[in-house]
């Protein structure tokens, strides 16, 4: 008994601690900002203040518990974020959302129905309320990214030492044949739906660059004729990144962060392919005795030595700047310092069962339109770098911090 209300308090911490950190996320905006949509294909920020609370209320005290809403329709108003393709743009306006005032105090609410409730909920509904938040720091990242930096309160960010004007050259991993270990066994540790059952896949041998391609290795294919990144930007005759709160001399070894189409066509260009989302898991977590790591780089929790994971910076590093987190077969920074793209679509394994607590997290996306990614970016928190969370998002979407490398077959 005591050791499950331990169990409780630990995750009613990081609940607050999650709360905190997406209280200091909407604070890097200035409150013009609250009513803007960054990006045309996602709600206006103030819907995020609103969904991010609704979200815990509906699944724990709703969904959960069978408890009454005082505020059942603005629990409908921020039930949903969207996901149009881009012929279903949103048509909005700032006046049909309530108030920042009315919103402030709707959370509150949230909040204090939330705590109340924690101790009669299931662990796993925590969980659920923590991650939901955790993946939206995140997505909300990309979406702040795309402001205008005057809409943003300045922060002292990491400013490139040098200008990066070189970078690594180009080496290749062989992996092996062998077994892949996807999903999650039912083990009691919390899971979303998509994670489940476990899968194990045989997977011919293949090899894969050790690096993700950088943006100084992406620009020879820019300057064969491909478009430009949504991160860069030309000024005059130079190249630039649109950091999240400054523009760099494009940096030559950082990832190129790209849409999965655009990593497929630059794959393409050079005669090779995408990772599936089978290879990945070979790659990051296999080893040549034929066991499997929990993180590349062995069993140890993350540290910051290990890659850019947890909030650690705004913008990606050198793709060699983390040698001790490379994966036993020596390929670098599969998890952290941007998502990699796969191409395999985003589908149910195997024994697949939608959660009924929150039946369209996953389902919802099973249209062939979605393609997998693996790994973790920056703004990735630790809990969500466990090897059989997946991440998914539409092949033409140019916001994430998604990077990718080519494999030959
Ligand atoms: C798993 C990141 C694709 O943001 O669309 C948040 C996570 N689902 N609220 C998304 C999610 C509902 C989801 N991704
Ligand atoms: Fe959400």
């Amino acid at each position: 008994m005591e050791v499950i209300e331990a169990a409780v308090s630990k995750l009613a911490e990081q609940l607050q601690e999650a709360r905190a950190e997406s209280d200091r996320l909407f604070g890097i905006l200035k409150p013009e900002a609250l009513y803007q949509r960054p990006i045309a294909e996602r709600h206006r920020v103030i819907f995020y203040i609103g969904h991010l609370d609704s979200f815990d209320a509906i699944r724990i005290c709703r969904e959960a518990l069978g408890m009454n809403s005082p505020d059942a329709e603005l629990d409908q108003l921020f039930l949903a974020g969207i996901d149009p393709d881009s012929a279903h743009l949103p048509t909005d306006s700032p006046t049909d959302w309530p108030s920042l005032d009315q919103v402030k105090a709707y959370v509150k609410r949230c909040r204090r129905r939330v705590d109340d409730a924690l101790d009669h909920v299931s662990e796993e509904m925590v969980c659920m309320a923590i991650e939901h938040r955790q993946m939206h720091l995140e997505t909300l990242a990309y979406m702040f990214h795309n402001f205008d930096y005057e809409l943003k309160a300045p922060k002292a960010d990491e400013r490139t030492a040098n200008r990066h004007q070189a970078f690594p050259t180009e080496e290749w991993c062989e992996i092996p044949a062998g077994e892949a270990v996807l999903g999650k066994a039912r083990d009691g540790s919390f899971g979303w739906d998509n994670e489940y059952e476990r899968l194990r896949v045989s997977v011919p041998a293949f090899a894969v660059q050790r690096y993700s391609v950088t943006n100084g290795k992406y620009l020879e294919f820019v300057n064969q004729g491909a478009k430009l990144p949504n991160f860069w930007r030309r000024h005059g005759g130079s190249i630039y990144l649109r950091g999240m709160f400054e523009e760099f001399l494009l940096p030559f070894d950082w990832p190129v962060y790209v849409t999965q189409q655009e990593a497929h066509a630059y794959a393409a260009w050079r005669g090779k392919e995408l990772l599936t989302e089978a290879q990945f898991h070979r790659a990051a977590y296999g080893t040549a005795l034929g066991t499997t790591r929990t993180y590349p780089w062995g069993d140890s929790e993350p540290r910051d030595i290990l890659g850019n994971f947890d909030l650690k910076r705004w913008n990606p590093e050198p793709v060699n700047a983390t040698p001790q987190g490379d994966s036993a077969f020596g390929v670098s920074q599969l998890v952290g310092n941007g998502w990699e793209w796969t191409r395999t679509p985003f589908g149910p394994f195997p024994g697949f069962h939608p959660h009924k607590a929150y039946p369209g997290y996953s389902a919802n996306f099973f249209d062939d339109q979605h393609y997998v990614m693996k790994g973790a970016s920056s703004r990735t928190a630790a809990r969500l770098l466990r090897p059989s969370f997946r991440n998914w998002f539409r092949q033409d979407y140019p916001y994430m911090y998604a990077t990718f490398r080519c494999v030959d077959n």
